[in-house]
């Protein structure tokens, strides 16, 4: 295991004032996005957004690497050169999604465990020579009536484990994503409980595994209240109960930390990832990893014509710069109608 590209890729990852710009969705997951701007989802479409999204000038600056899909990974630019040289020439770092999704865990209904780990370790020394220096594997904890059972919650824990420990020896650096679900009415209380326990036993699984610490990025949920919950939180109390359980939970040895927006409007993420950074000096860089939260304006702003392309590539500078900025604790709301 080289653990000093392990250690400088996740450095880079985090580095101060960029963060990771996620666009694996998978080709089932692509294609709700582009039937809600009505585009048919074709190997050609999907190309063609993921370019205009890696290319958006200006915005490389904010974007510290790009997740991709295996679709992805294997696509080039209308010029002919492959993704993953782009970003890397543009000092973006290629990842790749690793995981084969969330599927029902037997004998416990309504959870899931992620699968993917069988042959996981041919595909990763394929995606390294693809030119992958980080990858991601997304663990599913739902809250609602006595569910996360204990069980699920450990046997997620183990195979993000087992899938980091598998990326450090091909040399690619794992972000542990354990995603503690928005879903339901319940509390931001009972989002912290549930979070605490969860990154708890991934810390666990990771140490019992020999992960090296210094050569992760954690990508947590950030803790908030259900979306259907009555008792709304304020952007302070998430950014004060996120940075509370972070504090509990995650090793100083860790570079950074790297938010999912879990279906967070916009606005709302930037806003929190902001509020955290500002709250004082913290053991680690805190920055964003959003999928939906960077692409949804971009998206409509294309809404899959030639006309949208630049249009839709200057909405994703914006959020970009504007996460930037959250990622130094210097986002204020007033900014998004002047960035615009
Ligand atoms: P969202 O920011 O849309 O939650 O996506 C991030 C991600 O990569 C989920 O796995």
């Amino acid at each position: 295991m080289n653990t000093e590209e392990l250690r400088a890729t996740a450095r880079a990852l985090v580095a101060k004032s960029r963060g990771i710009l996620a666009a694996d969705e998978s080709t089932s997951t692509i294609k709700k996005r582009f039937d809600s701007i009505k585009l048919e989802s074709t190997e050609e479409n999907r190309r063609v957004y993921r370019e205009m999204l890696f290319t958006a000038p200006g915005a490389r600056e904010y974007i510290s690497g790009v997740i991709m899909y295996d679709e992805t990974l294997r696509q080039k630019t209308k010029d002919g050169l492959p993704f993953p040289a782009y970003l890397a020439q543009h000092g973006m770092v290629p990842g790749i999604k690793v995981d084969m999704g969330a599927k029902p865990l037997p004998g416990f209904p309504g959870e899931t465990i992620t699968e993917g780990l069988d042959g996981l370790r041919e595909r990763l020394a394929e995606y390294y020579k693809l030119g992958a220096r980080f990858a991601k594997w997304r663990a599913v904890i739902d809250i609602g009536s006595g569910i996360p059972s204990p069980y699920a919650i450990d046997a997620n824990a183990e195979a993000l484990a087992r899938y980091a420990s598998l990326c450090q020896e091909a040399g690619i650096v794992p972000i542990v994503e354990p995603e503690v679900l928005m879903d339901g009415a319940h509390t931001l209380e009972r989002c912290e409980d549930v979070t605490n326990v969860v990154l708890d036993r991934v810390f666990e699984h990771l140490f019992a595994a020999r992960i090296l610490l210094e050569g992760i990025v954690l990508k947590p949920n950030m803790v908030v209240a259900g979306k259907n919950c009555s008792q709304k939180a304020s952007p302070e109390q998430v950014a004060e109960a996120t940075v509370r359980t972070l504090k509990r939970q995650v090793p100083s040895a860790v570079p950074g930390i790297a938010f999912l927006s879990g279906g967070q409007s916009p606005t709302e993420a930037t806003l929190h990832l902001s509020l955290m950074n500002a709250a004082g000096p913290l053991p680690w860089a805190l920055t964003f990893s959003f999928g939906r939260a960077l692409q949804e304006n971009a998206l409509s702003a294309w809404g899959g014509k030639s006309t949208g392309y630049s249009g839709g590539q200057q909405a994703l500078f914006v959020r970009a710069k504007l996460n930037g900025l959250a990622a130094a604790g210097a986002y204020k709301g007033s900014m998004e109608s002047s960035a615009a």
